[in-house]
């Protein structure tokens, strides 16, 4: 049987190659194959927990979907809109938010990275925002979740208010209980600055990821730059443990040629990081720059990307009013 997939993006810029390897690359795969239903969505409403330029929101919401079409997913087999767009959101997310509890909210460890040390600062939404994931998600009846390691405990987060929702109101399998795709290796990349922390947008340092609108050269530069350590390659997976940045390149390697990590350890083991980075360099410039050329050539066609938000909202306005309705009259109103 198909699945019925559902993920989101936010529409925040410098998608990057973490976004891509950990879950778009899954995307593209999920809505090559027939039986799946997908919905892919650009998550604004998301993004406006932390103030944004409307004007620059304006333009990331196109440039996401762009940046879907261009990684490969097909407009025309999956659903591809913008969440504000379809007013069962928010709606939803509060409903639920009447079922979520304090004290899981309060577990929640992106928020603790989020809001850093000043918490009272943080903006409620930030505070919610896994509860409008988790509206998201269940108004599609979906029954995978494509994501990245990092949003794992907010689909454990959603499974448990969709298995209250249904125990309190008493409606056995109204909601859906998601299952997260979260691939067993390449789920995590790490900075190229940094190996103990994640590839980010929000990293103030350029260096430190690859955009998917990078060129050849910044690609080639950004790899040259990447920090690494003074050791030859490694000889065993074991070895990478402590080696946190030749980890992440290995992997990052071995993603994009579709290799296991051991495959690519013996590939490399005992040479140096300057032959092993060209041919890094190589793949993600044969990988990327198609994309990054195709982004930029999308981004200048409007008509067609707004297109694709209207055709988009039309379809999935039309699922989740239908499951808002019945929401609404299971609570009461
Ligand atoms: P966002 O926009 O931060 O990231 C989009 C997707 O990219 C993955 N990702 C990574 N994967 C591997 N390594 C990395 N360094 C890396 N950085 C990001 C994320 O795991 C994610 O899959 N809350 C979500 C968006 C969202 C959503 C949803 C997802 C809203 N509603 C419903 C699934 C279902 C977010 O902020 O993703």
């Amino acid at each position: 049987m198909g699945k019925k997939i559902f993920s989101g993006v936010q529409p925040t810029g410098n998608l990057h190659l973490g976004n891509y390897l950990g879950a778009i690359k899954n995307f593209v795969d999920l809505n090559n194959d027939d039986k799946n239903e997908c919905v892919f969505c650009v998550v604004d409403l998301h993004a406006i927990t932390v103030k944004q330029n409307p004007q620059v929101l304006r333009d990331n919401i196109r440039e996401t979907v762009a940046t879907f079409v261009a990684c490969g997913i097909n407009p025309e087999k999956s659903i591809i809109f913008n969440q504000s767009s379809v007013p069962a959101h928010s709606e939803g997310a509060w409903l639920l938010s009447c079922v979520a509890r304090m004290g899981w909210l309060n577990r929640m460890t992106q928020f603790k990275e989020k809001a850093g040390k000043d918490k009272e600062k943080a903006s409620i939404g930030l505070y919610s925002y896994p509860i409008l994931m988790a509206s998201d998600i269940l108004l599609y009846d979906t029954t995978h979740v494509p994501v990245g390691e990092d949003q794992k405990q907010h689909l454990e987060l959603c499974r448990d208010i969709a298995q209250k929702f249904n125990n309190e109101y008493g409606v056995e399998d109204f909601f859906k209980i998601p299952e997260p795709l979260i691939q067993k290796y390449f789920s995590r990349i790490m900075s190229l600055k940094d190996g103990t922390k994640k590839m980010s947008k929000s990293d103030l340092s350029d260096l430190s990821r690859v955009n998917l609108t990078d060129d050849k050269d910044q690609i080639i530069n950004k790899i040259k730059k990447a920090k690494t350590d003074p050791l030859p390659l490694p000889s065993s997976i074991d070895e990478l443990k402590e080696r946190p940045e030749a980890k992440n390149l290995i992997e990052i390697y071995s993603s994009l040629n579709n290799l296991s990590l051991e495959n690519s350890v013996n590939e490399f083991k005992g040479k140096n990081f300057s032959d092993f980075k060209d041919k890094l360099s190589q793949i993600l410039v044969e990988k990327i720059n198609p994309i990054s050329l195709e982004i930029k050539k999308l981004i200048n066609d409007k008509g067609f990307l707004d297109k694709i938000l209207l055709e988009g909202q039309k379809k999935a306005d039309n699922i989740a009013s239908k499951k808002i309705k019945k929401m609404q009259e299971i609570i009461g109103f």
